[in-house]
């Protein structure tokens, strides 16, 4: 069967009272429309087309897939105009197709398989996704005969008290015959409350055609929550965290307090790993088997091993630590920072765009950026990479076994030899050969009785 699909992500959701475009507003740390995108995908369909208008460009970066078509809908008139908009595009498409917003990322990609293959097993003209809920507001109600029969769908803003208290809502998911589709947009207006072409008009349509409507309610109708203002978003966060969390616990992860505790659904976190409140983890990241993370730590696109500690406070971005790692507590490990098995990273200390060797040590208030570090490496308390010269970055590599004195001032470009130590509160601007002690400060002068000179110094002015 050839399916095509439709996302409507035009709209610019004047209820979110917002510069960014409503289905760009993160969930988990990601983008609504990506979960939508990924739900879409999943159901292999020949074409995508996605309707974009407010924010456009913005909005387009949001996936590089190229079974993804733009069209433009300059004016938003509504949710039938924007369908619409695809017209052009799909003009040569014969076969079903799928109709979804860009505004509810819960929906699964297995809730739309099985929705699109019960449309062709019912052999439908239009098969609507409809959900039955306790709170009904907002959403359009489904409208049926006596017997069950469809007849159309009332948004909230035109329904009559009476219809206000249908529970069935729509999902604003349809499967509709190409033919029919086309047809029947050409025929809606805009005679309502909000004077906006509907899509959900052609269902009323299809009923006065004498066409075969399906409305078929969703198994989890959390998957088809909606979001049109702040307060949704935080409903539908709630629910993605509790779906996630439950998950995760259930595969052998604990989660000292699951309520806040926020973990994209992307993530992977291997079992008898802990985690502790107020930690976030989303993007790319995985984390390994005996992990303690926690709490209140930020990581973002990483890939922990196995045996990690994470100690509190920590932000770590686009990095790579590997087996039996201690960072933190307050680390800040910033993209490509590559931390090698049974290294050690300490309070306040800063990595970016560094390799630390295995069983190395930063253990206390250091900066090391676009350094590689060798095995078994000490850096002492207070030392930095100087590794900028305000034009350019340069790099700083220290071989394996070095022990780096505190307060050392690495001059980058820069090498240190294997083996070879600095000493406290040098500033090294010169290359260190293997196995040897660099220098690099004042002498001290001691001046002796200093204390009795300068007193009777004071005496004498005193007479
Ligand atoms: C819509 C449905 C409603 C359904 C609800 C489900 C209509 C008229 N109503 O209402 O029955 O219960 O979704 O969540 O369809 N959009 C455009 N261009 C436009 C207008 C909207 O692309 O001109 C996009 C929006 O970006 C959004 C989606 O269409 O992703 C839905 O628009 P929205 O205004 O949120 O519709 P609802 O009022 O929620
Ligand atoms: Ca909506």
């Amino acid at each position: 069967m050839s399916l095509a699909v439709i996302i409507l992500a035009a709209g610019m959701g004047k209820r979110m009272k917002s510069d960014i475009p409503k289905v760009l507003h993160p969930v988990l740390g990601r983008a609504m429309l990506s979960y939508v995108l990924d739900a879409v995908l999943n159901l292999s369909p020949n074409r995508v087309v996605v309707v974009v208008g407010h924010g456009a460009e913005d909005v387009k970066k949001v996936s590089n897939s190229k079974k993804l078509t733009y069209v433009t809908q300059s004016k938003q008139l509504g949710t039938g105009h924007a369908a619409n908009c695809a017209m052009e595009a799909l003009k040569s498409f014969k076969g079903d197709i799928l109709i979804l917003n860009g505004d509810f990322p819960l929906i699964t990609g297995a809730s739309l398989k099985k929705f699109v293959n019960n449309h062709e097993k019912k052999k439908g003209d239009i098969s609507i996704l409809t959900a039955l809920v306790e709170e009904p507001y907002g959403y359009g109600r489904i409208k049926r005969d006596q017997k069950g029969k469809v007849l159309g769908i009332v948004e909230e803003k035109d329904a009559t008290r009476e219809e206000r208290y249908i529970n069935e809502i729509n999902s604003g998911t349809y499967c509709v015959k190409s033919s029919f589709l086309w047809s029947a947009l050409n025929k809606v207006n805009t005679k309502n409350k909000q004077k906006e072409y509907y899509l959900t008009d052609i269902v009323a349509i299809a009923h006065r055609d004498g066409l075969n409507i399906n409305g078929v309610a969703v198994s989890d109708s959390d998957e088809v929550m909606g979001v049109n203002d702040r307060l949704d978003l935080s409903y539908v966060e709630s629910a993605l965290k509790w779906k996630t969390n439950e998950k995760l616990m259930r595969s052998g992860v604990t989660l000292v307090d699951p309520e806040n505790t926020y973990i994209a659904p992307q993530v992977k976190v291997g079992r008898d790993t802990t985690i502790y409140p107020n930690t976030h983890i989303y993007g790319n990241s995985q984390i390994g088997r005996n992990c303690i993370i926690g709490p209140s730590s930020w990581i973002e696109d990483s890939k922990f091993g196995n045996g990690v500690t994470i100690k509190s406070s920590c932000c770590i971005t686009s990095a790579i630590i590997k087996n039996d790692v201690t960072i933190g507590p307050f680390a800040h490990l910033r993209p490509d920072a590559e931390i090698m098995d049974g290294a050690k990273i300490g309070n306040f200390v800063e990595i970016k765009k560094s390799k630390i060797g295995r069983g190395s040590k930063v253990p206390h208030l250091s900066y090391v950026g676009d350094a590689t570090l060798g095995r078994n490496v000490n850096i002492g308390a207070g030392t930095i990479t100087c590794n900028y010269d305000g034009v350019d970055k340069h790099r700083t590599l220290i071989e394996d076994n070095v022990f780096i004195g505190s307060d050392t001032m690495l001059v980058a470009p820069i090498k240190v030899g294997k083996g070879a130590t600095t000493g406290a509160g040098s500033t090294i601007s010169k290359d260190v050969p293997s196995g040897s002690l660099a220098i690099g400060r004042a002498r001290q002068t001691n001046i002796n009785d200093w204390k009795r000179k300068t007193k009777e110094k004071g005496r004498n002015k005193g007479k």
